[in-house]
């Protein structure tokens, strides 16, 4: 609930578990009071400290109190050149070429429901509130909107700013922050998600050390190297206790989240779009993304639950809320361009009595695409390949019994296809100056409407040409040679941002076309794998690497803010193909039911006791798919550590059934034995195991733990099915 003292000029913002507060001072300064835990207070700026420090300036109107120094104080959106000389939220250029920003406040309105954020992500859905700041600049009149969105029930928190040019002469904007969050301590740990190509969002915890530290991406994609989500958290939290403040951006584009531990031991978290210079005329408005809000006052788990609960239920939009994911083959690793009519209903139909609902036609099935040097851009299917189109596969797919996905990659383009043979300026590049490519290919001005609409245009067709339910968007490269045809010199530096915006009006546009095929976000597995992403394509393939074991470190640092449903993950060969790493289809089946469950392998090659253990994992994963999306994910261990096994549990919200996987690694002669301590079950219950005699209290297996099957070979898992009994049996 969002209260506003209009007598003490405070802005409480109350979820079930937390208060989030600011107050306008005696100056019109935004105040940030407390983030925490929740507390009943309406005015708690007694926790703010003022003091008369050295090289603190104090503002004008201020005279002679030396103790008010916007470089002390805790900000709600701090200010550039004014006298606070931590991280600012927004950075301007003024007509008379001045950098100065102060802000006051000048209104507020708090309404029910949530505000939305014309052509960019957004949470929605029903029981929010919405609270509006605005602050001016008195000067040059530059206008700040704060937008605070409040899911009560699930402590989100969203905030979102609307930066309007109410002066005479346009501006710059070089810095525009969605979020500023000042704490009033210096002692805590930051959490970021770093990798790499087949390496994602491996969790980072250093504590926070004086002065600036932060990660961002300014590849023109959120990345592989760091994710837009970060958290802080007291330097003792656990997965079960202490505070931990997540914050995520919706935003696709590159980015830039830093915290900075200040001279007096406080700390302040900026998150935003980067780069940015964006010239905003009179009259016009330039909006930064969404960021979310998460505080747990009882550790990282019940971050992670908050956010999870969050994207399955207020991000990811209808139908796919809640709705399962179908199991899919996808015949990338299967063929890679090598492949035809021929062998993708060989595929589909050995996939198809496995319990395998859907195939999926990944890259090489358009123009001249036979390796990835070539095609890109010409989205023509390959009649070579695929005589009579998809008008003739798909049908024959579907009378296997299987429905049809299909891989594109719209925003590339090969300089040897027939896109760019017609239009060479239709790619990302200065004239004069030769471009870099990545992969072989070169990046399509998403900006420009032109290129959008040619490129959809072309996708429509084939989409319309047949039945498809599944698209697979994948996107292979970084932005380089970032210049438009279409803008002014002056405006070039706007191009990243308005990338961005051309993707993601073209999800919307295809969400609006085809409202129930299921999209599936890709760049180069999980390179822009974002909370922005994620409310256009439900799930998002998280990573290249396949390697059940390499993807037990991805997918446990990609659990701390995205639910399972989101996560792309399929069951591969052996050896694998990324590393050449041996382990069994079990184990491989176990690791892929973190997430969206599939195969992407060639099953017609899979021997008779293979196939007995795909038909099994299928069924599982059908009979769990409630319990694995929509259950409660515990990380039951952390696979960074030195240990045995790495194991994590999905739990019924009602604690009347868990899902526990947990894979063993390298073995070992003469282990040690252990236990593994389970979460969220109910303590007073009684569990039956894989349907076993024994029956198992709830607290035995919470407290004393559930003794660890002894591994034979190498990387063996084990997966528990747990069910309450009814009190009677
Ligand atoms: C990168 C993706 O992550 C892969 O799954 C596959 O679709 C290839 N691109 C195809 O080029």
């Amino acid at each position: 609930m969002i209260v506003h003292d209009q007598e003490r000029q405070t802005f409480t913002l109350n979820t079930r578990r937390t208060t989030y507060q600011m107050k306008v001072d005696e100056y019109g300064v935004l105040l940030h009071t407390y983030y925490g835990r929740r507390v009943e207070s309406r005015d708690l700026s007694g926790l703010v400290r003022y003091a008369d420090r050295g090289f603190a300036p104090n503002p004008s109107e201020a005279g002679g109190r030396r103790e008010y120094s916007l470089d002390i104080l805790p900000q709600e959106y701090s200010t550039s050149g004014v006298g606070d000389f931590r991280l600012s939220s927004a950075e301007v250029e003024l007509p008379d070429g001045s950098c100065l920003l102060d802000l006051r406040f000048t209104g507020a309105q708090v309404r029910e429901g949530k505000y939305g954020l014309e052509g960019l992500p957004a949470f929605h859905g029903e029981g929010w509130e919405t609270l509006s700041v605005t602050l001016r600049d008195p000067s040059s009149g530059l206008e700040v909107e704060l937008l605070y969105g409040v899911w009560e029930e699930e402590d989100l928190i969203t905030r979102a700013v609307r930066v309007t040019n109410a002066g005479a002469a346009a501006v710059r904007l070089r810095r525009v922050m969605s979020l500023c969050l000042d704490f009033c301590r210096g002692d805590l740990d930051m959490i970021t998600f770093d990798g790499g190509h087949a390496r994602e969002r491996w969790p980072s915890r250093m504590p926070l050390r004086p002065g600036v530290q932060g990660v961002g991406s300014a590849r023109g994609v959120s990345s592989h190297q760091h994710n837009p989500f970060v958290v802080l958290c007291e330097r003792d939290a656990g997965e079960d206790h202490g505070m931990c403040w997540g914050a995520a951006l919706l935003y696709s584009g590159g980015f830039t989240a830093q915290a900075e531990r200040s001279q007096f031991e406080d700390v302040r978290l900026v998150m935003g779009p980067s780069p940015l210079c964006w010239t905003l005329a009179p009259g016009e408005t330039f909006t930064a993304p969404e960021a979310a809000l998460v505080c747990s006052p009882d550790g990282l788990t019940g971050m992670s639950h908050r956010f999870h609960r969050a994207v399955r239920r207020r991000l990811i939009r209808d139908p796919y809320e809640g709705r399962r994911r179908p199991v899919l083959v996808n015949n990338w690793e299967a063929t890679y361009f090598d492949f035809n009519a021929r062998k993708l209903l060989d595929l589909a139909g050995a996939a198809a009595p496995l319990g395998i609902e859907l195939l999926v036609m990944d890259d090489g099935w358009f123009g001249q695409r036979n390796d990835d040097l070539r095609g890109l851009g010409d989205w023509v299917v390959n009649e070579s390949k695929l005589p009579g189109g998809l008008e003739a596969l798909v049908p024959q797919v579907k009378a296997l019994g299987m429905r049809f996905g299909l891989w594109v990659e719209p925003e590339m383009v090969n300089e040897d296809s027939d896109l760019f043979r017609a239009h060479p300026d239709w790619a990302l590049g200065a004239p004069g100056r030769p471009r870099a490519r990545g992969r072989g290919q070169l990046v399509l001005d998403f900006s420009r409407q032109e290129v959008r609409a040619h490129i959809y245009d072309a996708l429509k067709k084939v989409l319309d040409s047949a039945e498809v339910s599944y698209l697979k968007w994948d996107m292979n490269r970084s932005l380089t040679d970032v210049w438009s045809m279409a803008l002014p010199a002056d405006r070039q530096g706007e191009l990243c941002h308005r990338y961005v915006l051309g993707v993601y009006e073209m999800l919307e546009q295809l969400r609006r076309d085809y409202p129930d095929m299921l999209i599936e976000g890709c760049s180069g597995g999980g390179g822009r794998f974002d909370l922005g992403m994620l409310y256009y394509t439900p799930q998002i393939w998280c990573s290249d690497n396949t390697d059940a074991i390499d993807r037990l470190k991805i997918q446990y640092g990609t659990s701390f803010c995205y639910p399972v449903s989101c996560v792309g993950s399929h069951v591969s060969v052996s050896p694998n193909e990324q590393n050449g790493r041996v382990t069994p289809m079990e184990t491989r089946g176990v690791v892929a039911m973190g997430g969206t469950f599939g195969y992407e392998m060639d099953l017609g090659r899979c021997t008779e006791e293979e196939r007995s253990v795909i038909r099994r994992q299928t069924a599982d994963y059908k009979r769990h798919s409630r319990l694995i999306q929509e259950g409660d994910y515990y990380r039951l261990t952390d696979p960074f550590q030195a240990g045995d096994f790495t194991a994590w549990e999905h739990a019924g919200p009602d604690g009347r059934e868990a899902l526990v996987s947990l894979v063993n690694g390298a073995t070992r002669a003469a282990p040690p034995f252990f236990s593994l301590r389970l979460k969220g079950l109910d303590p007073a219950r009684r569990y039956r195991i894989n349907g076993g005699e024994q029956l198992w209290g709830g607290d035995v297996l919470m407290y004393a733990g559930y003794p660890v099957p002894t591994p034979w070979g190498d990387y063996q898992s084990t997966q528990l099915y747990l069910e309450a009994v009814e009190e009677s049996e």
